[in-house]
């Protein structure tokens, strides 16, 4: 049987997104795990997240998808094609930092499933099959690094690495996994597999399209980022006794090389460099002991190549004026990606056939995508985050906003599955 596919069905596609069905979802799934700020704390592979996965797998069932999932515990729901050719995939995560947001990763994941239900509505059928991925623990906040269920599939050697990650109650992420399996026993297990184009969905996190009044950005790519955890020791010693002359105080230690390290982040990498130290974990943590070890984080970010190969330099530096009480463990680098062009186009081009004004954007933030971009053609779509504010219970986007992502979502996966090659 032979198939004509033309533009109206991604158009058709478009119109069939439901705004009330999209927020009801965004609604029900922010009761799991939800604070009572109003954010949601669901850590990776915690309870809260196997009982959200376990709800849209059931409603990937009742759209008449398939369901698999493989050895990181990723989650695929399938829409059938015409042809047996590589699917087009979109989606995201549903870990959430622990104050997080409603949005950060469960808008492209919910936007996904809009579009598995918008299709079925419209009666449209694709050439390729399409795909919304749950990826695992992409936020990196339980365990390190983050985006590991994406990372590994477009690099299967990784997930060795990742099994013995520990959170810090002790828990290893193999465990988790194991548990994941356990389950969802029924669920058929999957290798990673060519992809035809890979498009995300996502809030911006940041203020740029909301100070454009833009309503959706076409993202060009992603900034590079090195996280590292950096551990300072010293003596433990009594607090109301020992002269301050003669403490080897690990927190007096660890404030000059966190200054340190932001003056020269700041000094490589100008406006645009971004430098956090966002965990940190005092020993023995005790208000008259002074303290022994403090181990913290570094996350630093930058657009330019050669300014994160001097931010290393530097680093590297630092580190070595203070060889015996300071250590340096690399967590996790990236850098800058820029996304295929043909994948771009086609975001660009879905906001044209809508009629919704867009403008190009860099990410700040990493994304999946990072690494589906060295599997496949890769690109995002970004809506308006109000205020600028993500990683926070406040997080919000209007709602008009979340619906026009989510038809230009579906107009573009339509049209990639309807590419022949
Ligand atoms: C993802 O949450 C990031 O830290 O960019
Ligand atoms: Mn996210
Ligand atoms: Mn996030």
């Amino acid at each position: 049987m032979t198939h004509s596919y033309d533009t109206t069905s991604a158009l058709r596609a478009a119109e069939h997104v439901d705004p009330a069905r999209l927020l009801d979802s965004i609604d029900a799934l922010a009761t799991i795990g939800a604070r009572a700020d109003g954010g949601v704390d669901r850590p990776a592979l915690s309870a809260l997240d196997i009982d959200a996965r376990r709800g849209l797998i059931e409603r990937a069932q009742a759209l008449g998808c398939t369901v698999s999932t493989d050895a990181c515990a990723n989650l695929f729901f399938r829409r059938p094609g015409n042809e047996d050719l590589p699917p087009v995939m979109t989606g995201s995560h549903i870990d959430t930092q622990p104050t997080g947001g409603r949005l950060d990763g469960a808008y492209g994941v919910l936007a996904g499933f809009e579009c598995l239900a918008a299709l079925a509505d419209a009666g449209v059928r694709t050439r390729r099959p399409l795909e919304v991925a749950i990826w695992t623990n992409e936020e990196g906040s339980r365990f390190q690094p983050g985006a590991m269920g994406s990372s590994s599939f477009v690099d299967p050697a990784r997930l060795a690495g990742y099994r013995s990650v520990r959170d810090a109650a002790g828990v290893t992420f193999g465990a988790t996994l194991d548990a994941h399996r356990a389950a969802f026993p029924s669920l058929d297990t999957r290798a990673s597999g060519a992809v035809h184009a890979f498009i995300e969905l996502h809030i911006e996190q940041g203020p740029l399209l909301e100070l454009a009044d833009t309503p959706l950005g076409v993202v060009t790519g992603i900034q590079g980022v090195r996280w590292h955890s950096i551990r300072c020791t010293g003596a433990a010693a009594h607090a109301g006794t020992t002269p301050m002359r003669v403490r080897r105080d690990a927190m007096t230690l660890a404030v000059h090389v966190r200054g340190a390290i932001e003056t020269f982040a700041l000094e490589l990498g100008g406006d645009a460099a971004r430098i956090t130290f966002g965990s940190w974990r005092v020993e023995p943590n005790s208000i008259n002991t002074i303290p022994s070890a403090v181990t913290f984080t570094v996350d630093f970010r930058h657009p330019d190549p050669a300014v994160l190969a001097s931010f290393d330099a530097a680093l590297a530096d630092c580190i070595a004026q203070h060889r015996t009480d300071v250590h340096l463990e690399p967590l996790f680098e990236h850098p800058p990606v820029h996304f295929a062009e043909s994948a771009i186009e086609r975001v660009r081009a879905a906001c044209v056939a809508l009629g919704a004004r867009s403008q190009p954007i860099v990410s700040g933030a990493f994304h999946d995508a990072l690494h589906l971009a060295k599997h496949c053609p890769t690109a995002m779509i970004f809506v308006p985050s109000r205020g600028g504010i993500s990683h926070n219970p406040l997080e919000a986007t209007d709602d008009v906003h979340l619906v026009s992502g989510t038809r230009a979502l579906a107009h573009c996966l339509v049209e990639l599955c309807n590419e022949a090659r």
